[in-house]
């Protein structure tokens, strides 16, 4: 049975049950913990760092962090702010998005949490501005990894919802993106209904339907509408995307 377990994030008494995470804790308690590859729905993997903490003094992903009877998690202190904007500018930086051209514009969960951050300018890195494929072989589907940000929520939602395996990582260190197990999109047993392609799944622009392109208006877009993670500081705010 899960017991109680009671510990602070930023001096605020939250309760939690034994097995969730840290993260998980907070989001009932409305406490808003920045994530990109974590969604509800899929197993945590823990490989973004946005949602970084500290506990007890040390760093730690709240996604996967089990919470603790009387640990003091740091989640909203200006270093830990620094933190997780360093981990968005590097993303920014080493990837193309290219926001005023993107499809996802307004429901992006990077741009989003660029916003949300304050993330007013370019970081000291420079922008590697890689050359990555675009596979547009399936008639309903494209996949532009120059957007890929490897949060592998594809790859879970195809492999453990879908009970497919069409999605896979390619490449290594800074080369590492998201690919097709298969010798393109249109040789998968990919199906625009999969969860996989759902809109909710991929935060950014690398997954894309055909034939569905800026379909809100401007100002009426997802994160138009509020900045990221109003949902779980506000449950009112609870939409659909
Ligand atoms: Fe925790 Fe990505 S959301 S590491």
């Amino acid at each position: 049975m899960n017991k109680t377990v009671i510990f602070k994030i930023d001096g605020v008494e939250v309760r939690g049950k034994t097995g969730q995470t840290i993260m998980d804790a907070a989001d009932e308690a409305h406490i808003y913990i920045p994530r990109l590859c974590d969604v509800e729905g899929l197993e945590p993997q823990g490989s973004c760092r946005v949602c970084i903490v500290k506990v007890n003094g040390r760093p730690a992903a709240a996604c996967t962090q089990p919470a603790a009877d009387g640990i003091e998690v740091e989640n909203g202190t200006l270093e830990i702010l620094n933190c997780r904007r360093d981990i968005i500018r590097m993303l920014f930086h080493e990837g193309n998005h290219l926001c005023p051209i993107c499809e996802a514009s307004g429901r992006c969960e990077l741009q989003a949490m660029g916003y949300r951050l304050g993330i007013l300018q370019p970081a000291k890195y420079p922008y590697l501005q890689p050359v990555r494929p675009i596979d547009a072989s399936h008639p309903d589907i494209l996949l532009d990894t120059n957007r890929c940000i490897r949060c592998g929520r594809c790859i879970r939602a195809s492999k453990y919802i879908d009970g497919k395996n069409v999605f896979g990582y390619v490449g290594r260190g800074i080369h590492k993106r998201v690919g097709v197990n298969g010798k393109d999109f249109a040789h998968t047993d990919v199906h625009p209904d999969d969860k996989a392609i759902a809109l909710e799944t991929c935060p950014v622009g690398c997954i894309i339907r055909k034939g569905l392109g800026f379909f809100t208006p401007v100002g009426q877009r997802e994160y138009d509408r509020a900045p990221i993670g109003s949902d779980i500081e506000n449950p009112e705010l609870r939409r659909e995307k």
